[in-house]
């Protein structure tokens, strides 16, 4: 079955970005000139998905305003006649269907998943997290996608990271299919690098089946009294099956600090308008 939908869980607090996060959800920050959101929604629409899944909550309702017109900077646009931008605005607007649902209660990652249950219904879907952004020829979400398409199994994206860092993510372990693909047959939420059964970790990158939901829906609240996707993730490996496959590309931690300042200098550097003036200021605090 295809996958068209996909959901994106952004009701979370920020807490790393605070004070910015008090009244700016944290997707809003941008990463140059556009909100770190609208890179995960460009890689959806990249990967042939139409409808787009917003898992929101109070106080973040301008996530979905973006995606939204905005009339009156696109009549102003269009007065000046600045069709450059107007373009660009438009754009954000007409990029895809966007259904904003509101997850009432942070309770987890797994809860804001389930959130989505009546809107995605019986059918495969993808899940992206806000924060993570990765930069590959092919969308991340598409490759992981073909994988689904041939096995016809549940498929996380996962990246390789330094025994050290396991600690920091969920990690999968079980039997390589193939140099990228592993059928995996147990998940860990954020082991210590002695009992991490390997070093493949999960940044957000997910093609579901719909079987989750009610995996999620018995799932008790696990680490930090949350209802965690990883849990629901790990019961499914033992029942009908999960595979993990090493993607192409890199990743940005933009939840963090120090990620998201690395991807705002990388991102810049591969732009045409900023790279030269940005290699000059770089070259000017290092020297
Ligand atoms: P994080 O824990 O990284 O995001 O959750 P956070 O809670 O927003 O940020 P910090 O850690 O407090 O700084 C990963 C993703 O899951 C979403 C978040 O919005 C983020 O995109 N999430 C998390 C939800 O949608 N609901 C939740 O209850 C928890």
């Amino acid at each position: 079955m295809k996958v068209r939908k996909a959901v994106i869980p952004a009701a979370g607090l920020g807490t790393r970005f605070l004070p910015a996060t008090k009244s700016i959800p944290k997707e809003m920050i941008p990463i140059i000139d556009k909100p770190m959101i609208q890179y995960i929604v460009e890689e959806c629409v990249g990967a042939g998905i139409e409808d787009i899944i917003l898992i929101t909550a109070r106080g973040k309702d301008s996530i979905a305003d973006h995606f939204d017109h905005s009339f009156e900077v696109e009549e102003t646009l269009r007065r000046k006649k600045n069709d450059e931008l107007l373009a660009a605005t438009e754009k954000v607007s007409k990029m895809a269907n966007i259904i904003a649902v509101r997850q009432k209660n942070p309770m987890g990652l797994g809860h804001a998943v389930l959130t989505a249950r009546q809107i995605v219904g019986n059918e495969p879907f993808a899940v992206l997290l806000g924060d993570d952004l990765v930069v590959s020829e092919k969308p991340c979400i598409r490759q992981c996608i073909e994988i689904f398409e041939e096995r016809q199994k549940s498929v996380i994206g996962v990246m390789k990271v330094e025994k050290k860092d396991t600690s920091k993510y969920g990690i999968v372990g079980g039997k390589m299919l193939n140099d990228r693909l592993m059928d995996v047959n147990v998940m860990v939420e954020k082991p210590s690098p002695e009992t991490a059964p390997s070093q493949l970790a999960c940044p957000g990158r997910y093609v579901l089946k719909p079987e989750i939901f009610e995996i999620l829906a018995n799932t008790k609240p696990g680490r930090g009294g949350e209802i965690q996707l990883t849990d629901a993730l790990a019961q499914l490996a033992t029942g009908d099956g999960l595979l993990a496959y090493l993607f192409d590309g890199r990743r940005y931690d933009t939840g963090d600090k120090l990620g998201y300042i690395e991807a705002t200098v990388a991102f810049a550097l591969k732009r045409p308008d900023l790279a030269d003036g940005v290699r000059k200021v770089l070259a000017e605090y290092l020297s």
